[in-house]
């Protein structure tokens, strides 16, 4: 191993962008913690596996023991496990309600405190989270204020970190995804999908790799909340 050799913590690892994330971080040479409920060993010896739910503290301080035991520091984090329930407000359950607030909140709060804590002795990192572009563009025709009331609090509170750490070394950022084609989203319900995009397709997980990985190697990017949603953002259509 090289002593220069990066790590970076990657939640919601077992399928979707987070898989995809972890090959595109291990292209770039960094050594990975990947977590989620069901997540397996890798045979890799640059990825640990830390199975566990990633709402729960005990979780997150798994996560950072176990990793700097295995690996000996924490460059990166990328916030990525998350949930999103589409259904009129006022039909959002007790058990909907902890469960997009456990996952997408909790789940984000107990971790990058302590990647942070990391962070801050070493004078550096990057923390990543993964949003959604209905922050701010929610649909008539897709109803999910949870996802608003989650998502929209870590596109808040990323700006607040990157203010909070940017005198340590530490930047802060979030992607912020239109619709992509991921085991979220069953192939029979890609063509009404495609239509929610101005350019008239949905993304694909590579598109997200590609943005968080940018957002790695971008030394003077933090505060930013990075649209790669086909448009979304930017208007009407
Ligand atoms: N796909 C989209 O269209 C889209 C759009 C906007 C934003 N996003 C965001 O992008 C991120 C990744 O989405 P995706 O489409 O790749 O989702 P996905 O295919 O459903 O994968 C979700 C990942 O999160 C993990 N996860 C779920 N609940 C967890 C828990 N309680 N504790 C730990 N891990 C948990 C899952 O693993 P386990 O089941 O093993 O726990 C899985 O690895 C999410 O934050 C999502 O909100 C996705």
């Amino acid at each position: 191993m090289s002593a220069e050799q990066k790590v970076v913590i990657i939640t919601g690892a077992s399928q979707g962008i987070g898989a995809a994330l972890v090959r595109g971080y291990r292209d770039r040479n960094y050594r990975v913690i990947a977590s989620s409920r069901s997540i397996k060993p890798s045979a890799d010896p640059d990825i640990l596996a830390v199975p566990g739910d990633i709402g729960k503290p005990e979780t997150a301080e798994r996560i950072v023991r176990e990793g700097l035991q295995r690996f000996g520091r924490i460059d990166s984090l990328v916030n990525n496990a998350g949930v999103f329930l589409s259904k009129p407000f006022i039909e959002f359950t007790q058990e909907d309600y902890d469960y997009n607030m456990g996952v997408n909140v909790a789940g984000f709060f107990h971790i990058t405190q302590r990647a942070a804590a990391e962070m801050l002795k070493q004078g550096s990192g990057h923390i990543v989270s993964i949003t959604t572009s209905l922050v701010s563009q929610p649909m008539v025709g897709l109803p999910a204020a949870l996802a608003s009331l989650t998502k929209g609090g870590l596109n808040a509170v990323t700006q607040a970190l990157a203010m909070e750490f940017s005198k340590n070394g530490i930047r802060v950022n979030a992607v912020s995804p239109g619709i992509i084609k991921t085991p979220m989203n069953p192939p029979e319900t890609h063509a009404a999908l495609s239509t929610l995009h101005p350019v008239g397709r949905m993304g694909e997980m590579r598109d997200i790799v590609d943005a968080v990985l940018y957002l790695e190697s971008a030394g003077f990017v933090t505060g930013e909340i990075l649209h790669v949603d086909g448009g979304q953002n930017a208007g009407r259509w």
